[in-house]
């Protein structure tokens, strides 16, 4: 069973996706951090006349062992980065192998980003789509931040999601968009344990239905 959960920054996709994986017994990759590891690989270079260039070498040589990082992965500013050279059509094409081996492990996987259920696995057996206001989402990552005991600045931070959901939505080779099979799932209003439930049903529901059996109430 492939499951794709795609959806803007700090929308909670991480944490319903490995919710899901530990639910259903799935190995999980949150593909945004091969973009971030990407973005930290060319860290300084911005403006510089062989910045593409860099980051496309960089996806090209991009190692698992550069993942484990996570707090320079999971900064805000290195969430800029990846949006920087998510927008370069050779570092989408480089990493496309990575998670599309991923999804294709025997048993199924978790898969979460942007473009996993328009491009990385179109034909994922259960999509995701998951949303929450932009306010809500701007705290969620402070106090994910400050619980790691960053200081932040939420003015500043509101206004680098914005930057970065706007160049997502632009990104010409993004696929960053519901695939109209997707399941929206709005979890503003939702705590964790509530939008794991809810995702939980929507996948039941949805491989039931594939199997053509009764559907769980
Ligand atoms: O966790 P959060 O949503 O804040 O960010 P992320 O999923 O780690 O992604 C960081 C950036 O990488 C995004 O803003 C996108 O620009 C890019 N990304 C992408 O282009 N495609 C993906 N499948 C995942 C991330
Ligand atoms: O992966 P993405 O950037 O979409 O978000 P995340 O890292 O899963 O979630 C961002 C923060 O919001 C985490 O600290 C989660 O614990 C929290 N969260 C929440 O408060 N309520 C939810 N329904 C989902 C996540």
């Amino acid at each position: 069973m492939i499951i794709a959960v795609d959806g803007p920054a700090a929308s909670g996709k991480g944490t319903l996706a490995s919710g899901l994986a530990r639910h259903y017994d799935l190995p999980h990759l949150d593909t945004g951090l091969l973009y971030r590891a990407v973005g930290l690989a060319v860290e300084g270079r911005e403006g510089a006349p062989d910045f593409e260039d860099a980051a496309i070498a960089a996806a090209r040589a991009l190692d698992a062992a550069q993942l484990t990082d996570l707090d320079r992965l999971t900064a805000a500013q290195t969430g800029v980065l990846a949006s920087k050279v998510a927008v370069i059509a050779q570092v989408r094409a480089a990493l496309y192998d990575f998670q599309r081996d991923f999804a294709l492990r025997p048993g199924g996987a978790v898969l979460d980003g942007r473009d996993i259920g328009t491009r990385i696995c179109p034909d994922a057996d259960v999509k995701l789509f998951i949303q929450a206001d932009s306010k809500a989402r701007m705290e969620r990552r402070a106090r994910q931040l400050e619980a790691r005991g960053v200081e932040v600045d939420r003015y500043a931070l509101y206004h680098q999601i914005e930057e970065r959901d706007a160049r997502d939505m632009l990104n010409p080779h993004g696929g960053f968009y519901k695939a109209d099979d997707a399941h929206l799932l709005d979890t503003t209003l939702l705590g964790i344990e509530a939008a794991l439930r809810a995702a939980i049903e929507i996948v039941d529901r949805t491989m039931a239905l594939k199997a053509g059996g009764p559907q769980p109430s």
